[in-house]
């Protein structure tokens, strides 16, 4: 098996080929040295868990993204600048606010299972899995349903951008995304601000004039290599203003890997169609399901960490500034933590690595298990026979989020 490619480019990210390479690696070579990437390659659960929960040795603040430099905001600060933003962005994931979201949530599934449940075919993709999360996101923001197309475009090319830093074309139309959706939000910031509403960008604007949120200074954020690379003067102010970072990390960390869950986790159902009878006839078992949609599908494929401190792992001596790159997918089929570990079982229930862990654990894990048990619910209960009508999912090779592109499905038509 050839290891020695580039985890950093997205077209290496072909599934089965790097399926093949992580089992090889968590066999043979468990914290393995890339000289292409010059980082280390950790594909074991126990040493992506132990990584993961230990801020002290294996910081997030330089970075969550080898390879790109930019600053994001949250996922990559340190403490205790990191415990004050969770705090604020707790604020808008009240159990009060989740309750009134799913009720959102399952009138905007049933409102995407009506347009499609009469043809007998779709493209699940397109019509399920995109809208879904991108809805849900979008109002927990405050964001109106008009723009919602809009958004989904400014997510895709903010996405599409990563793993792709060769190619200055989809970089450009990345860091032109960023720039045009700051924009945008700048005004819904503004206007509530004057009119503040039941929403996350009102509490976020609210924290900036307390004085919670800051501005950074241009070259301290900028980083090496950005997105937005060839952002004009003007435009420093959008890339230096913490609460539009926030607003951008929110966006894509709640939309493309809620979105890819879903795809996933359809993939896995229609694969294997004893499991889902199984869930046809015992919807209780659908909550512990998604978890191991998530185990086996993991949507985040990747991230990394910067060694504090000389230290040593399974032998080999990791350096201080030195970089770690998680493999989720890889932590996630590790036969020493899972029996059967490719094998979709909906009882299993597991612990898992889909939503990392310790102090940067997903905020957004209990909204994206209820957006799949929704999800799952309506389709199962209305469309339970959906099967592949062309040769099953379409991916593309990403480095960041296992991205599903297209799924073209069919079912029996709703009366
Ligand atoms: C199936 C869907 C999802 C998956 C697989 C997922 C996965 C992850 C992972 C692996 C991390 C850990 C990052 C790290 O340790 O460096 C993370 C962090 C995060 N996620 Fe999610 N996520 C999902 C949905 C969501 C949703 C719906 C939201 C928001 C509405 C969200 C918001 C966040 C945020 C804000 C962080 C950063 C937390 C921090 O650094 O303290 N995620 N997510």
């Amino acid at each position: 098996m050839n290891v020695d490619v580039s985890f950093l480019d997205s077209k290496n990210w072909i599934e089965s080929d790097m399926r093949e390479r992580s089992q090889w690696l968590r066999e043979h070579d468990p914290v393995h040295w890339s000289e292409k990437d010059d980082l280390w390659i950790i594909s074991r659960y126990e040493d992506v868990a132990s990584i993961s929960k230990n801020q002290d040795l294996f910081t997030s603040a330089h970075g969550v993204r080898a390879g790109n430099g930019a600053k994001l905001g949250l996922i990559d600060e340190g403490e205790p600048r990191h415990g004050v933003l969770r705090g604020l962005i707790n604020r808008g994931f009240s159990p009060r606010m989740v309750g009134k979201l799913e009720k959102d949530f399952r009138e905007i599934t049933t409102h995407a299972i009506d347009t499609i449940a009469k043809d007998g075919e779709c493209d699940f993709v397109s019509s399920i899995a995109v809208p879904l999360p991108l809805r849900l996101i979008a109002a927990l923001m405050g964001i109106p349903q008009a723009d919602y197309e809009q958004l989904r475009e400014w997510s895709d090319d903010m996405i599409g951008a990563e793993g792709h830093m060769d190619d200055m074309e989809i970089v450009a139309k990345g860091g032109a995304a960023y720039v045009a959706y700051g924009r945008y939000v700048t005004t819904i910031i503004e206007d509530r601000r004057k009119n503040p509403q039941d929403d996350l960008i009102s509490i976020l604007a609210g924290a900036k004039d307390e004085g919670l949120l800051k501005t950074f200074d241009e070259t301290e954020s900028l980083g090496e290599v950005t997105p937005a690379d060839h952002l004009s003067e003007g435009n420093l102010d959008l890339h230096n203003d913490e609460l539009i970072k926030l607003l951008v990390t929110l966006m894509i960390a709640g939309n493309e890997t809620t979105r890819n869950g879903i795809s996933g986790g359809m993939q896995l159902l229609i694969e294997n169609p004893e499991s889902r009878q199984q869930l046809i006839d015992d919807p209780s078992l659908i909550g512990g399901a998604v978890e191991e949609m998530v185990r086996l599908s993991s949507p985040v494929q990747s991230f990394s960490r910067t060694v504090v401190e000389d230290t040593e792992l399974r032998g080999q001596k990791l350096e201080a500034g030195q970089r770690v790159f998680m493999l989720y997918p890889s932590a996630n089929r590790d036969e020493n933590e899972f029996e059967d570990a490719e094998v979709f079982k909906v009882e299993r229930n597991p612990h898992h690595m889909g939503f990392g862990l310790g102090s940067h654990f997903c905020m957004g894990a209990n909204l994206a298990r209820m957006e799949m048990r929704v999800t799952f619910e309506e389709v199962l209960r209305r469309l339970p026979d959906m099967e592949y009508s062309a040769g099953g999912p379409v991916i593309t090779p990403s480095s960041l989020v296992r991205t599903v592109s297209e799924m073209r499905v069919k079912y029996t038509p709703e009366a």
